[in-house]
């Protein structure tokens, strides 16, 4: 009967999550700001049918996300949750209810992979996966990449002040490198990216913020130029995925200057399954790396790491690849942590 019991509040959540994804995307979250609404008065604000926004509601009321006064039939999100699923900040979770259903849109090519073996090409993702990437990222770049993850590093922001070459390897959609451009005018930023319509988007918000110190490549990172060199080099959340991480971190040695950085950011876990068991992050990314990590990798014939290669891995790679010193660095997001590696 426990067990039930946590079924059923799985497939709940699984159900509450897709519903979170329409409260998102139709804005029905952002409308409920403006305080406490029968359906017919959210339905109004948020330009939608009021037959769908009131089962909508049904679920969002039983399931907890919102509050139900049956007297005035009106239904409050309380200002508590709205921190969590409206506006423009890091703390806005909706974002993650989009990925997950986007993974979930693959599962038929997911299964085909169990029996058949191979992976789900990139191109398979693309663009929804670059745009929702963009979407949670460039929410933590705005709130916490300059105070939270350079300014951890001792010495950096002040390097970046005096002027330096950065790279960043898989920059999605550049949020990072242009907002690191801004702040920094005098240091020289690249940004590598496989994916054109990521290296699209990075290349025109660049444009929109008038940027001169900062361009943006469409380039294989396994194929790592070896000049020009960079004093530091950064990866968010992009070695994982690659086909072949090891040539990667390989080519980031090979690419940086003399007392060069490598700051890779990745999801902060145990190589071993027993060291992750309670951590509460565990599931949703050996999920992610089910989903999407590991078979984009594997559909290349790649390593296959997967989101969770996790700290053991990851050192005994960037040692293989001649990084002598290595630092793991705790990050503003508890997911999340970062390697500080010089040769
Ligand atoms: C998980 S996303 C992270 C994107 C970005 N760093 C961010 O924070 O939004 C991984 C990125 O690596 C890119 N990528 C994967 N393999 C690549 C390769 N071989 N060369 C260059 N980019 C690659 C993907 O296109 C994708 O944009």
């Amino acid at each position: 009967m426990t067990f039930a019991a946590k079924l059923l509040g799985l497939f709940t959540g699984s159900m509450l999550t897709k519903l979170i994804e329409i409260g998102y995307d139709t804005g029905l979250f952002e409308a409920s700001r403006a305080g406490p609404a029968t359906s017919e008065q959210l339905a109004k604000r948020a330009g939608l049918k009021e037959r769908y926004v009131r089962e909508w509601l049904g679920a969002m009321a039983t399931g907890g996300i919102y509050r139900y006064d049956a007297a005035s039939r009106r239904y409050e999100l309380p200002e508590e949750h709205a921190a969590l699923l409206t506006g423009q900040s890091a703390q806005n979770l909706s974002p993650h209810a989009k990925i997950i259903e986007h993974f979930g849109s693959h599962l038929a090519k997911l299964k085909a992979c169990f029996r058949e073996g191979g992976g789900i090409p990139y191109s398979a993702y693309r663009p929804v996966f670059t745009q929702c990437m963009d979407d949670v990222w460039r929410r933590i770049y705005d709130q916490m990449l300059i105070p939270g993850f350079i300014g951890a590093v001792p010495g950096l922001t002040e390097a970046l002040e005096r002027g330096i070459g950065v790279l960043d390897v898989g920059c999605g959609t550049g949020h990072a490198v242009n907002i690191l451009a801004r702040r920094f005018p005098e240091s020289r930023f690249a940004g590598y990216d496989i994916g054109e319509d990521a290296i699209e988007a990075a290349r025109k918000e660049a444009r929109e913020m008038s940027l001169a110190n900062a361009r943006f490549e469409m380039l294989d990172v396994a194929e790592l130029p070896a000049q020009p060199q960079f004093d530091l080099v950064t990866a968010f959340d992009a070695i994982h995925d690659q086909k072949d991480p090891d040539a990667v971190l390989h080519g980031v040695r090979r690419a940086l200057a003399a007392g060069g950085t490598f700051l890779m950011i990745d999801f902060k876990f145990s190589s071993r399954v027993e060291e992750n068991m309670g951590n509460p992050f565990a599931p949703l990314y050996y999920g992610t790396s089910l989903m999407h990590c590991m078979p984009v990798s594997l559909a290349l014939g790649g390593k296959g790491l997967g989101t969770v290669w996790g700290e053991q891995t990851a050192r005994q790679m960037l040692r293989e690849a001649g990084f002598g010193r290595i630092e793991v660095l705790d990050t503003p997001r508890p997911q999340n942590y970062m390697f500080v590696c010089r040769a």
